[in-house]
């Protein structure tokens, strides 16, 4: 970051997105600003995180705000004699920055957009460690509740049992609603667990994720309950097929835009191309979708270090679908799939 207000010209630059500050300084309180200059770094935050900034965030200078945080913000600014002033324009309320305008006539404010974001896409080793975590965690709880399913069992159901296990493996929560689609409803890219009961010769698609340490995952699997038609078995064979040629794709260099286009050949070709409707992936880390997007207009380029799901789906209305979501971690010289989880179509 202090290479970026070098080269911008910028003074200073005030983070308002909890993520994003909790990324820079270790800081995992919900209020707060983090403040910093070329030279310096100022956490201001209010009574009730004082002492855990401190222990949190050795790296930066922690501040108790008072009643008027706008007032302690133009006190930092001004000891620093900061005119150009860099802001996170994704996460600031027009409200709130008409606030800090009144306050500092003097500065001119410079609306800065996805730079946190920007370095938070590439992980540094300690960030993979806890991903590596993450996957493992929700891995050994999705292989828990696969002994759970049967005929008749509600998708809530197996939703709790498996949020219990990721709980118990060390998880501090699950990383987002688990989704739980059972039949019909696996043609709802992001159907959270119903009341709904399974039933045999059904596809199920489970989605899931822990959150540890700050870090989460996200992975799928759909599966067949007790046994599958000819043509369940034909569209989970495309949507593996697919996914396994976005995954070859991954490496250095790459446009994600082509490695969301190798998958999506595989399923246009077979004329199901209309029935998968989102784009092929997405970054992981501190949040469960973060850079780089992975889609079909997508210009970001893959770098080592980046960690992205690959997870092609095809939904049918009133038929159901499949999904298989796996995360990959581009390398120096290709990529290196993360879950561990099979692919092959389990008979449950
Ligand atoms: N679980 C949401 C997603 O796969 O993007
Ligand atoms: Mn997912
Ligand atoms: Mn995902």
């Amino acid at each position: 970051m202090r290479s970026y207000l070098q080269e911008q010209g910028l003074d200073a630059f005030i983070v308002t997105a909890p993520v994003n500050w909790a990324y820079l300084t270790g800081f995992t309180g919900s209020s707060g600003l983090l403040l910093l200059s070329r030279e310096e770094a100022v956490l201001l935050t209010d009574a009730r995180y004082v002492e855990q900034a401190k222990e949190e965030a050795p790296g930066v200078e922690v501040r108790r705000s008072g009643r008027e945080p706008v007032q302690d913000l133009a006190g930092v600014l001004r000891s620093w004699g900061a005119q150009e002033v860099g802001f996170e324009a994704d996460h600031l309320t027009v409200q709130r920055f008409r606030a800090w305008e009144r306050e500092l006539p003097e500065v001119r404010w410079r609306e800065v957009s996805g730079t946190v974001e920007g370095l938070r896409a590439v992980k540094e080793e300690g960030e993979l460690a806890l991903i590596r975590q993450a996957i493992a965690i929700a891995e050994g709880a999705l292989r828990e509740v696969f002994a759970l399913i049967a005929d008749g069992r509600r998708e809530s159901e197996l939703a709790l049992e498996l949020e219990f296990s990721l709980r118990r493996r060390g998880a501090a929560a699950p990383a987002f609603d688990t989704i739980v689609a059972s039949g019909p409803r696996g043609a709802l890219p992001h159907g959270v667990a119903s009341q709904r009961r399974l039933r045999k010769g059904e596809l199920v698609t489970i989605d899931c994720g822990a959150l540890y340490r700050g870090y989460a995952s996200d992975l799928t699997r759909t599966f067949a309950l007790g046994e599958v038609d000819a043509r369940q078995r034909e569209v989970y064979e495309l949507v593996r097929l697919a996914q396994q040629e976005g995954i070859r794709a991954v490496r250095p260099g790459r446009v994600a835009r082509e490695v969301d286009a190798a998958a999506r050949r595989v399923i246009e070709e077979s004329g199901l191309g209309e029935y998968f409707g989102h784009g092929l992936g997405h970054g992981v880390g501190r949040e469960v979708h973060e850079r780089p997007v992975v889609g079909p207009s997508s210009e970001e380029v893959l770098r080592p270090g980046m960690v992205i799901t690959v997870e092609p789906g095809i939904y049918i209305p009133e038929w159901g679908g499949v999904r298989i979501e796996d995360m990959v971690l581009v390398t120096e010289n290709g990529c290196e799939v993360l879950t561990s989880f099979t692919r092959e179509l389990l008979l449950l």
